[in-house]
Order: structure tokens, then sequence, then C-alpha cells
């Protein structure tokens, strides 16, 4: 039931006394960095004031922004040379963000990932299927790399082409398979189109569904339509990927990895701790990092911590499924998008005005970004138009790297509001 047993199972008073050697471990490697250096010089920190996982309050925070200003590589705190992979974010409109790793990096990822596959009671001989984009999002090699941990025989599917997935799923007869919870929505249909009985005709027993914001409610009709056990999986680039929360079989929560992190939910607005139970932003440090640990690093994803112990026994607390954010970034098949980069884009185009329109819909299965923008000026000439609208849809999809549906639209023609514009809309539903 344990894979680490020696961590997962450490009574809370071990578990801070943990926190305290690895902050302090990872303090002194920030001092590898001129970045931290500078943090520190201007709060008139040193090392040596933050003694216990409670002075971690005295440090300031790290934001995505920090990541964009120091892109690619200013938050290093390892020469290069020991630096042996590194994870991107999408955009090429000034907003990306690195991920640096050494080597090390990469195996701590991988155990923590394969802790919580077999928290869930995946072993070697289980068949994983993962459908996430490789490359550069993390959900990819991360989940391969704790997958091969455990010597499960890993199916790295990737994303897309849902007929071809489902082949896989029958012929190798996968027992679990990672996908977003959308997506394992459009995998059912495409089942239902093929004829099959996912009941019957798979061998699925484990879903591991994460990457968006989803309810108890979607939990249960995946687990009754695939005749699964579904597991909530968190994580974010910025601390590997996935790996960082997940729930056990009691499925009542996510035990975030303490041994992993120093956890802190704060107020957004006064970025003061919130009361017990109550929601507020989760707030990470990095305890077991190299190449790049994040202080008090802001994740934007708003949660709250569950009261009480779990009966697994790991006294890791458990965080509630995400709330949302506190900052507008949309999450779209799995990706990541701020309306900014979108804005950035169309802003790029002369013929268009300055009005813009997003709508997230999910018809059939399928999430669909509608991208409704003014023209600057009338014109009836269709060639045209469709050109622009074909340029406008391809860099766009470079930017965001999801294809969006864009329409061009005369000028005073987009809804008004009142005060602040109204970019974006959401209208998904729960479909399943
Ligand atoms: N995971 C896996 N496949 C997905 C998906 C997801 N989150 N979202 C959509 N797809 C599938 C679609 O169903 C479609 O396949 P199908 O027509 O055979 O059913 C195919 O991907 C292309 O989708 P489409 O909507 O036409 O393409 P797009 O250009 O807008 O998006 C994707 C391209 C899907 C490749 C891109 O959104 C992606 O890579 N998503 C996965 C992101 C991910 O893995 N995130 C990390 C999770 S930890
Ligand atoms: P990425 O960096 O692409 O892995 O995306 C990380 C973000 O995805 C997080 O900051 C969350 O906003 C979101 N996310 C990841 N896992 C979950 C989950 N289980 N539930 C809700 N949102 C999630
Ligand atoms: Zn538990």
């Amino acid at each position: 039931m344990y894979l680490h047993p020696q961590y997962e199972l450490l009574s809370r008073s071990e578990l801070e006394y943990l926190q305290q050697e690895r902050l302090q471990a990872t303090l002194k490697q920030c001092m590898n960095s001129s970045f931290y250096r500078e943090r520190f010089r201007k709060c008139g920190l040193s090392v040596s004031d933050i003694k216990t996982p409670e002075d971690i309050t005295k440090l300031p925070f790290t934001t995505k922004q920090d990541l964009r200003d120091n892109y690619p590589f200013g938050l290093s705190c390892v020469p290069l040379d020991k630096v042996v992979r590194l994870h991107s974010s999408s955009g090429t409109t000034g907003t990306p963000t690195v991920i640096l790793h050494t080597a090390r990096d990469l195996e701590e990822w991988a155990k923590a990932v394969a802790r919580c596959l077999y928290m869930v009671g995946l072993r070697s001989g289980d068949i994983f299927q993962n459908s996430s984009g490789y490359g550069m999002f993390t959900g990819g090699l991360g989940f391969q790399y704790g997958a091969e941990h455990l010597g499960m025989l890993t199916v790295p599917a990737a994303a897309g082409n849902t007929r071809r997935q489902i082949k896989f799923i029958t012929d190798f007869g996968t027992t679990a398979l990672h996908a977003i919870p959308s997506y394992a929505g459009r995998l059912y249909e495409v089942m239902v189109e093929m004829g099959l009985d996912p009941r019957r005709d798979t061998s699925l027993r484990t879903l591991i569904i994460g990457a968006e914001p989803h309810s108890e409610e979607q939990r249960r009709r995946i687990e009754s339509m695939l005749g699964v056990k579904a597991y909530n999986s968190f994580g974010m680039s910025e601390m590997c990927g996935p790996g960082v929360a997940f729930e056990c079989t009691e499925q009542n929560g996510l035990h975030i990895w303490e041994d992993y992190y120093i956890v802190e939910i704060l107020n957004p607005e006064t970025l003061e701790p919130v009361a017990e139970g109550e929601v507020g932003e989760l707030v990470l440090t990095t305890i077991n990092r190299e190449a790049m640990p994040l202080l008090r690093y802001r994740t934007r994803d708003l949660t709250r911590f569950l009261p009480g112990e779990c009966p697994c026994g790991r006294k890791h607390r458990r965080l509630d499924r995400m709330k949302g954010r506190s900052d507008d970034m949309m999450i779209l098949k799995g990706v990541n998008i701020f309306p900014v980069q979108i804005e950035t884009v169309l802003m790029q185009f002369e013929e268009l005005g300055n009005d813009y329109l997003i709508t997230l819909t999910n018809e059939q299965a399928n999430d669909l970004m509608t991208v409704e923008v003014e023209l600057k000026e009338f014109t009836d000439n269709y060639p045209k138009l469709q050109s622009l609208t074909r340029e406008i849809t391809s860099r766009l999809k470079d930017e965001i790297l999801i294809t969006p549906q864009v329409r061009l639209v005369p000028k005073g023609t987009l809804p008004q509001s009142e005060g602040k514009a109204v970019r974006v809309k959401d209208l998904r539903k729960t479909l399943i």
C-alpha cells in the first residue's frame, strides 16, 4: 500500500523536522542564483534567519512573472551543465516560462509520481496508457517515468487520435489510463460510436484524472461509464508536473507530499493565511529540488485543507479539489491559456479593431474556443477575409497550442458591457 513508507508514514512532527532540514538545504542551494541572492539582499534576509518551516513567512513570494522576467535560465541554482531537461509553457509573445531539472530532480519527480500510482493500487503487471501530450506537457514524460519506475508496461499513446487510443486500450489490455476528465468523456463517446461497451470490452480498472478542474459528480460519472475507479491528480509544471498531490483509495481529498513541499494557503488579496479550512490560494515551497527551487511560489490555484486524519494512515495533509484560480488563466483540452496571449496575437493584425470575445463551449465532448474579433473597416472581399481568418487561426494556434475557431465580425457588433470589458465567456457544461 505504501511505496515509500519511510516518508509516507512520518508523523507530523517527523515531517516538520524533515521539512526543516530540507528547507535549510534548499535555501543554501538558492544562494547559488543571483535572482535569490538579490531577493534576500533586498529584504535584508540571510539564510540563517529562516530556521523553521514557520519562518518561511519571512520570505518574499515567487511568481510566474518572476519566471517570465528571468526567462530562460535566470532562476537556475546549478551550472547549466548539470541541467538535463527543461520544460517550457506555451507562448511566443513574451509570456513563456521555463523549469529546469537536474538528473536528481528527474529521479525524485519519477519517484513522486510512482508513489502516487502505487498508492491507488497500480503495480508492475499493470498496463498503463497515457493520453497526455508529450514534449513540453509535463503530464506526458511525468507519468511516463513514474509508471516505468514502478515497472509497469507503459503505452505512451499521447494526445489525440481517439480511435487509435481506444484500439490500444483494447489490443494491449490497458488496465490504467491517464486522461484529463473532459477527454475521458470524449473517449467514452467514441467507444460507444465504435460499438464498444467500456465495462465489458476493456480491461480498464483505474483512471487517473487531473490537469483541469472537475466536480465530484463528474468523477462519479466517469467511473460509472468506464467501469473504473478514478483518482484526482494535481500538479503543475512549476513544481515538476504531476505528482504534487494525489488522492488515495479513500478518495477523500488529495494528499499533498509534504516531504517535497511546504504548503501554505493564503488569502490571495491580503496574502495572509486563511482561517483553518477556508479556501485560499495555494502557495508552495519546493524542498526537494536542485536545479530550480521555488520559494513561496504563488500557484494561483484556489483550494483548502480538509480537516481530520485520513484512514489510510498518511499524515500528509489533504487538499480539497481545486475551486478555481485567482487569475484569469483558462484550461482548455489540458492546455493553459491566458487571455492576454490571444489579445497580443490579435493586436498584431492591423486589419483588426480592439474588441474581441473569447467563448468556450463543449459540444460533442470536445472543448471549443471561438474567438470573435472585430474588423477595423468593413469589407466584403471574401477571399481576403478567408485568408485573414486562416492566418489569425494559425498564429493563435502557434501561441496557445489549440485550434480556435476565428470569426471576423463588423465593427461595433460585439456585445458591449458596462465597465470593464468582458473578454471571456465560459459556457462549458458537464457533459457526461
Ligand atoms: N487529451 C488527449 N487528447 C485530446 C485532448 C486531451 N486533453 N483534447 C482533445 N484531444 C483530442 C481530440 O479528441 C482530437 O482527437 P479525435 O478527433 O481523434 O477525437 C485530437 O485531440 C485533436 O483535437 P482538436 O480539438 O482537433 O485539436 P486542437 O488543435 O484544438 O488541440 C491537442 C490539439 C489536443 C493536441 C492539444 O490540445 C493537446 O496537446 N492537449 C493535451 C494537453 C495535455 O496533455 N495537457 C497535460 C495534461 S497533464
Ligand atoms: P500545467 O503546468 O500545464 O501542468 O498546469 C497546471 C495547472 O493545471 C494547475 O496550476 C491547475 O490550475 C491545473 N490543474 C492541474 N491539476 C488539476 C486538478 N487535479 N484539478 C484542477 N486543476 C488542476
Ligand atoms: Zn489517505
